[in-house]
């Protein structure tokens, strides 16, 4: 099953505890502190919409890319619940996107560059981000870190649930990650409660690659980005050895 094709009936259950609202917190400081008043924003790999949704209430003009036809047949949903106009939902690849003008700030959450699993796919998708930002622009994203992959993805399995609303989700979640190729696999079995009370399972498996800082400078400087900071938090706190996401800001240099 491609990735996220059955993962997405359960995504937002498994991520009931992320605090979207902190990623947009965290987005609004790099724009202060950038100097700069994005209208348009694109929300790359924006999945089921939470943080597009999230950030159009804020009162930007929100365009989010995803290439899951599952995942973004909820975030459409998730729009018109909300009423939401001020969003488009494309679907597309990261790295062969095309917009239809510039934007003003481009924010991809989630690990979403970790997805990028070929070569040549991150400078693919820098370029691109950088021909569609406005000069001056910011990029935005947060990455999984090699500590992370290693120390606690590494071949180790664990139970995701929740018990929520829409009924109860266990998920088992079993890695597989080879240093020599920096690429680490998921393997995912789902069970989920459905409305009359009876659990059905699937499985599916997702690949993510690990990038060092130094990857990921060399891949935003070649791509015409500057000013490359990497936080470990949303509250912009210094990473140390055991941080386990990234989040990185570049400056669009043109
Ligand atoms: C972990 S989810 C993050 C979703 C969302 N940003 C969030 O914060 O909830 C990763 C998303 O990246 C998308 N994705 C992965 N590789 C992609 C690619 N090459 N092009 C477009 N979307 C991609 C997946 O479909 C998925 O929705």
């Amino acid at each position: 099953m491609k990735a996220y094709e059955a993962l997405s009936r359960v995504y937002d259950r498994l991520n009931a505890d992320v605090d979207y609202e902190a990623f947009a917190d965290l987005y609004e400081a790099v724009f202060r502190q950038a100097g700069i008043a994005p209208e348009l924003v694109l929300d790359l790999g924006c999945g089921t919409g939470t943080l597009t949704l999230a950030l159009a209430k804020r009162g930007y003009d929100m365009i989010g890319v995803d290439g899951s036809a599952e995942m973004l047949s909820q975030a459409y949903q998730r729009k018109y619940e909300a009423g939401a106009d001020n969003l488009l939902f494309l679907q597309q690849d990261m790295c062969s996107f095309e917009l239809y003008g510039t934007v003003g700030a481009v924010v991809s959450s989630l690990d979403c560059v970790n997805y990028l699993t070929g070569d040549g796919d991150l400078g693919r998708c820098f370029a691109l981000v950088h021909n569609y930002l406005d000069p001056d622009g910011v990029f935005i994203f947060d990455v999984n870190t090699p500590y992370k992959f290693k120390h606690v993805y590494g071949d180790n399995a664990y139970i995701l649930e929740d018990e929520g609303e829409d009924g109860a989700c266990y998920c088992g979640w079993q890695n597989e990650y080879d240093e020599k190729t920096a690429l680490c696999s998921f393997y995912l079995s789902v069970f989920a409660e459905g409305e009359d009370g009876r659990y059905r399972r699937f499985d599916e498996e997702q690949t993510e690659r690990c990038y060092t800082a130094e990857e990921l400078t060399a891949a935003l400087m070649a791509a015409g980005f500057g000013d490359v900071h990497f936080y470990g938090s949303t509250t912009m706190d210094a990473p140390d050895e055991e941080t386990e996401r990234w989040f990185v800001t570049a400056r669009c240099k043109k």
